[in-house]
């Protein structure tokens, strides 16, 4: 496979980069910092295992870079099999300490990257009549805790935007799945913006603590895109939250609350 991947210099990108790389396909690993740290450094391509690698600097906030990426592909693939929109910041906040600026920020990153992404390249998947596109999304998509709303409510729109170009592209045979991983093990919380340091050490403490390598997620991923899945959940607590939610609302709101009271609590 010819695939995209955003963000590849770090976390999940690299990640995926590497799971996709062993398996055979041809990857161009794109990031607004150095990929080279993950994977080797090249112009035009590397074979190393089974596919190739190669790089370009692609910041996910400029149509410009995506113009230039969709020009890349174009001259050296000629098509596209699958683009990932991963890249993405952490942030979040109580509401009267998240600013505006932090607002539009997360948003111009995590929302508007995954849209210019996704614009960049459905002309090319429609005209070849195939294709799929990945936006990473969160569990946060999903479920929504208190303290998180502007994270939460971007991955959300990133859930319901893939969902939408799922149904508006399937008659044109292009795929969208959109990835709803619980926390795992990543360098996402040195982008952490935002005031409300209470909250930021406690999602912290969350990725540091997780169980969850980027390789597991990675490789549900990669299961959940051969699979033709929609919405991939890939792995199981975010599963079990995702089922919490939709079977016992009652329980699910009495958590989230307790969660809050809380926060509440280490304000006085
Ligand atoms: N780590 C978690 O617990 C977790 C949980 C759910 C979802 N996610 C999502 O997974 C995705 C990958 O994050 P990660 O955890 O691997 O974090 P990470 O910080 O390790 O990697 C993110 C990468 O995105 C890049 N990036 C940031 N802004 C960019 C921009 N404007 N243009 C291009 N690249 C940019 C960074 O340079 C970095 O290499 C994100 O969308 C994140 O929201 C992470």
């Amino acid at each position: 496979m010819r695939v995209l991947v955003t963000g590849a210099a770090s976390g999940l990108g690299a990640a995926l980069v590497r799971a996709l790389v062993a398996r055979g396909d041809d990857v161009l690993a794109t990031d607004v910092d150095e990929v080279g740290s993950t994977s080797s450094t090249n112009e035009g391509g590397s074979t190393n295992e089974g596919g190739s690698t190669s790089e370009l600097r692609l910041d996910i906030r400029s149509d410009d870079d995506w113009a230039a990426a969709s020009a890349w592909v174009e001259e050296h693939w000629g098509g596209l099999d699958l683009l990932v929109n991963n890249a993405g910041v952490a942030g979040g906040g109580r509401i009267e300490r998240t600013s505006m600026a932090d607002w539009e920020w997360i948003t111009g990153i995590n929302l508007f990257g995954v849209v210019r992404g996704t614009r960049a390249f459905v002309p090319m998947l429609k005209a070849q009549g195939s294709g799929r596109i990945v936006n990473v999304a969160s569990l946060a998509g999903l479920v929504h805790p208190p303290g998180m709303g502007s994270y939460n409510a971007v991955k959300a729109a990133v859930v319901a935007f893939s969902e939408t170009a799922a149904h508006e592209l399937a008659p044109y045979g292009v795929g969208v799945s959109v990835v709803c991983p619980s926390y795992f093990r990543t360098n996402l919380m040195a982008t952490m913006r935002g005031e409300d340091t209470d909250v930021a050490a406690k999602i912290a403490a969350m990725v540091d603590e997780s169980p969850l390598t980027a390789d597991d997620i990675a490789a549900a991923v990669l299961a959940g895109v051969d699979a033709g899945e929609e919405v991939i959940v890939p792995d199981q607590p975010a599963r079990d939250a995702v089922a919490l939610k939709h079977a016992d609302r009652t329980s699910y709101d009495t958590l989230m609350r307790q969660t809050a009271a809380r926060m509440k609590e280490r304000e006085a």
